[in-house]
């Protein structure tokens, strides 16, 4: 089976313990499919559903009408919710508020020993986890001592620690400095490129969603385009309606090409924007 995630005409609102209505339509008829090993980026300005969607994918929420499957398994299914949580793996926003433990070894531990895990096979997959996201050295540390990119990653190792086939990363970067922000994104395509794990990433940074082999853009409860990002990103006006911003390559493309000069916006990184004005002059 190929197919990771998968959301088929999907609604969604919020709502409170007596099942009273709390939201507007927050997901409108949103279809899906994610294929086990890819890199997918979900973009999308603030309120538009993203959070909610990776919820659904995850299981936390389920939806109003219309399914969701994780690997294959419905997440209506309420006897299959740990069997999905040990597939699919959740990073958020606040490395602080995923940290539990006060040694960073410890921490990673706490996923796999919810699991069950024997624990010889536990301190195999912590320091398997803690090299893999380059923080082995940090095992005995606090987090408290350590950046927000370095707390970022034990959280990830904390996740990769149980073995998942997908993780969901929602802004992961968010709260990060440029450094943290490099780091964390090797690690993710690392985990993407060498393991074969499959990767969800919502962010707000246009250079991270060009590293994902897809990017899906969501506005207002709904999935306005999904492809590749030279094809998303060539497409300045679109983005900008929906309250985007633009890689900077394509931006200074498309306004060479508002300016009269004979371009297409067709790059969305600087070696490829030079080759499109080299060839102006050519
Ligand atoms: N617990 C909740 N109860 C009621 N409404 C909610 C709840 N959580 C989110 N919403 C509403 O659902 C809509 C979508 O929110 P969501 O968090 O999914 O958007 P988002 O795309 O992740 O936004 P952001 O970029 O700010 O993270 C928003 O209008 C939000 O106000
Ligand atoms: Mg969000």
């Amino acid at each position: 089976m190929n197919v990771q995630l998968k959301a088929d005409h999907v609604w969604f609102h919020y709502t409170d313990e007596e099942g009273n209505r709390t939201s507007e339509d927050v997901l409108k008829d949103v279809s899906l499919e994610i294929k086990k090993g890819s890199f997918t980026a979900i973009l999308g300005h603030n309120g538009s559903g993203k959070s909610t969607l990776a919820r659904l994918l995850n299981a936390i929420l389920v939806p109003i009408s219309g399914s969701v499957w994780v690997n294959g398994i419905e997440t209506r299914d309420e006897e299959q919710l740990y069997e999905i949580r040990r597939h699919t793996g959740m990073v958020f926003q606040n490395p602080d508020n995923q940290i539990v433990a006060t040694i960073v070894e410890e921490d990673v531990a706490f996923g796999p020993e919810n699991l069950g895990i024997e624990p010889q096979e536990i301190r195999r997959r912590v320091d398997e986890a803690l090299r893999a996201v380059d923080m082995y050295e940090y095992r005995l540390h606090a987090p408290s001592q350590l950046s927000g990119g370095q707390k970022q990653r034990v959280a990830i190792a904390g996740i990769i620690a149980m073995r998942p086939d997908c993780i969901i990363l929602d802004e992961p970067t968010a709260m990060l400095d440029p450094r943290g922000r490099r780091e964390v994104m090797k690690t993710i395509r690392m985990l993407n490129e060498e393991h074969g794990i499959t990767v969800v990433l919502i962010t707000h940074y246009m250079d991270e969603a060009v590293q994902a082999d897809r990017v899906v853009v969501m506005d207002d409860g709904k999935i306005i385009m999904d492809s590749t990002p030279g094809a998303v990103f060539t497409k300045p006006e679109l983005l900008q309606a929906v309250g985007l911003d633009v890689p900077q390559a394509a931006e200074l493309l498309q306004s060479l090409k508002e300016a009269g000069l004979p371009v297409e916006v067709t790059a969305i990184d600087e070696a490829s924007c030079a080759d499109v004005i080299m060839n102006l002059f050519a």
